[in-house]
């Protein structure tokens, strides 16, 4: 399963980049506005640090305006994939970007039959909102494997982008049930570090050592 971050911050993108694991970003309008910063020259530099796949939103809702919104987004660079959201302009405005070759995220999902429109609509990633549904007492995760299973009941190619994570269960179950990406909040990347069995067994091996007078350098 691809892990992709999930912020604007470009201090948080710049500290996990180098580890590996990071195989995109998404971010949002709110992402955008917490940063602080100028959308188009975050998501450029944000673009130049990650190879893989950095979602910009649109904030048009006619689908006029999403288009070209959706172009300008694009041609900031070539891993620009474009966040639209699930109306039927962000279909159209999906099926036109993604017949020009333009990635295109389908965001804000939040049933198996909005995940079907947008596969049809030549999506590359749907985005179903885990933790929001949680929040109101939904299964979250039960919405990844109904849209997991229809994707693969007809091959269809858009890959299941799980979003709105919440904690390291949302990414273990996500990847238990064959989700193609997670989104992750940083914070949620560092709690997936640890373990109290790592920190204990890691004390009393430096003692060991210690104990031995060596040293390797
Ligand atoms: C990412 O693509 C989504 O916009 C994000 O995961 C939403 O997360 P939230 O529900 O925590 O705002």
């Amino acid at each position: 399963m691809k892990l992709f971050l999930d912020t604007a911050n470009l201090d948080d993108i710049a500290a996990l980049a180098p580890t590996g694991f990071v195989d995109g970003v998404t971010t949002n309008p709110s992402l955008i506005a917490k940063s602080g910063r100028d959308m188009t020259a975050t998501i450029a530099e944000i673009c130049a640090m990650v190879d893989g796949p950095v979602s910009a939103e649109v904030t048009a809702t006619d689908a006029e305006t999403m288009l070209a919104e959706g172009r300008k987004l694009a041609a900031i660079a070539d891993n620009v994939c474009v966040k639209v959201p699930l109306t039927p302009a962000g279909l159209s405005t999906c099926k036109a970007l993604a017949d020009n070759g333009t990635m295109v995220n389908v965001t804000l999902c939040f049933s198996p039959a909005q995940a079907m429109l947008a596969a049809k609509a030549g999506a590359r990633f749907i985005s179903p909102f885990i933790g929001r549904l949680d929040d109101l007492g939904r299964d979250g995760m039960g919405l990844i494997e109904d849209i997991v299973t229809i994707y693969a009941n007809y091959d269809f190619p858009t890959e299941v982008l799980v979003a709105s994570v919440r904690g390291v269960q949302h990414v273990v179950d996500a990847a238990l049930v064959g989700a193609d990406v997670a989104t992750v909040p940083p914070a949620v990347i560092h709690a997936m570090y640890k373990h109290p069995m790592t920190d204990a067994g890691l004390e009393a091996f430096l003692k060991d050592w210690k104990d031995t007078g060596q040293s390797i350098l």
